[in-house]
């Protein structure tokens, strides 16, 4: 499609079309986390800075939308034109972001395409005003289910398998529900419109602000996916002992083990998670001792009966959640986050005692930063054994792996709402 007339340029004095905000910052989203790899919520303090909150949550959902349906998108965007438009051009962007707003958030047309073109700033209005257009006469659709980039369903496919990069496919093209934890075990006719689960869980359907939940000031629950509740319900009730949790910041295990009689030293490297940690903490109304430090380096002033190691990855089984993950991760990025998960698992092992538990968990969807990790573990560290979880210590669709590994792939529970993609394993230390 040829795009050769004068550009109108709009005056200065010109007034923008209102909505404008939300979708120059779903523009600087996008654009900060596929050319610098800024992860959503890093790139959101940068890029929704002074926006309202409804603003925000605008953006955020527009860009969340374009990266999800973002191969189908471009698909589209390509067989309308004669000349593929380069990957880093401005109007591809503004174009992903517009059809983002058409075709998945539904956006009224007339509000799409007015707030575009300005945004096009003196590239081709015409091409991206035509495109549009054309999107709206043909009544162009996004697929049922959305593509996953192609190195991901590549790695995937060959980590696990077609029907796994299927049922990814599958569970990536719904908004995910809200699970939430709860301190304490739930009477029969509390939650009555929620689904239980597993113990001290129930599963909502999305949409609803969480703030505005019952409860929420009264800090009885908290947000949590149901994998993401595995690792901590494998150190079962601490009866006051000590539970070292590593890299444990926002909080959510924290809060389990507290909640499960773990008396908790919760360790980070990073402030800004340790205040929402502590935030949490306060609003639930449970106990921790928070403590700031790189594991790299800290170390705990006597080995403790129970470690839980949430190490830092890739993050590539949060994708239903986070959408931009895998436009961001690439194979070097998972390589390095094993070598560090390997050198801070070799640490945390160090400060167990005697007999005592390491939980190791990542939320990963990649071997190398979950099975692979645990061979080479067992293989350094003689006397250490896999323990494998009890079935009542499951939900009762997980089933532990034939090598004693809880792996959370998507598809598990998939007619429930499915859940997140995490690996864990539980250690035992050698006695003496
Ligand atoms: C997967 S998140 C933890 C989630 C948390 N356990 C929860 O359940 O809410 C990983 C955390 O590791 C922390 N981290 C990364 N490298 C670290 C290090 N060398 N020492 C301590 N914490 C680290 C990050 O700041 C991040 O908060």
């Amino acid at each position: 499609m040829a795009d050769r007339r004068p550009v109108r340029r709009r005056s200065p004095r010109e007034a923008e079309p209102p909505g404008m905000a939300p979708r120059r910052a779903a523009l600087r989203l996008i654009d900060a986390i596929l050319r610098r790899g800024d992860p959503l919520d890093v790139a959101m303090h940068a890029a929704a800075q002074g926006l309202a909150g409804p603003d925000r949550a605008f953006a955020v959902a527009i860009a969340s939308e374009a990266l999800r349906w973002m191969v189908d998108i471009d698909a589209l965007i390509d067989g309308a034109t004669a000349q593929i438009l380069p990957d880093d051009v401005k109007s591809r962007a503004v174009l992903r972001i517009a059809l983002a707003q058409l075709l998945a958030l539904k956006s009224p047309g007339h509000a799409v395409v007015s707030t575009a073109l300005p945004l096009v700033d003196g590239g081709p209005r015409r091409l991206v005003h035509a495109i549009l257009s054309r999107a709206q006469q043909e009544e162009w659709q996004l697929p049922e289910r959305a593509t996953l980039p192609l190195p991901t369903a590549e790695r995937w496919a060959e980590q696990w398998g077609l029907d796994m990069v299927e049922a990814a496919e599958a569970g990536w093209s719904v908004p995910p529900p809200i699970d939430l934890s709860f301190a304490a075990e739930l009477g029969a006719d509390e939650w009555p419109d929620a689904v239980p689960l597993a113990p001290r869980q129930r599963r909502l359907p999305r949409g609803q602000a969480v703030e505005s939940m019952p409860g929420y000031s009264e800090g009885g629950w908290w947000v949590q996916d149901l994998a993401a509740s595995l690792p901590a319900r494998l150190l079962g009730t601490g009866e006051g002992r000590t539970a070292l949790d590593l890299c444990a910041a926002p909080g959510g295990k924290t809060m389990q083990l507290a909640a499960a009689g773990w008396k908790v030293v919760a360790v980070d490297a990073s402030a800004k998670r340790l205040e929402r940690l502590g935030a949490n903490i306060a609003r639930t109304g449970l106990s921790a001792d928070i403590v700031q430090g790189d594991i790299r380096a800290w170390e705990p002033a006597a080995p403790v009966d129970a470690i839980l190691l949430d190490a830092p990855c890739s993050a590539t089984g949060i994708f239903r959640r986070h959408p931009d993950v895998l436009h961001r991760i690439e194979p070097r990025q998972i390589d390095e986050m094993a070598v560090l998960q390997a050198l801070l698992l070799a640490r945390a092992a160090k400060w167990v005692k005697p007999g005592g538990v390491l939980v190791y968990a990542t939320c990963s969807l990649e071997r190398a930063e979950g099975e692979d990790q645990i061979s080479a573990f067992l293989k350094s560290h003689s006397g250490w054994s896999v323990e494998a979880p009890r079935a009542d210590e499951l939900p009762a669709a997980i089933v532990p792996t034939s090598d004693g590994f809880i792996r959370t792939l998507p598809g598990l529970l998939a007619d429930a709402g499915g859940l997140d993609g995490f690996f864990v394993a539980r250690l035992r230390a050698p006695s003496v």
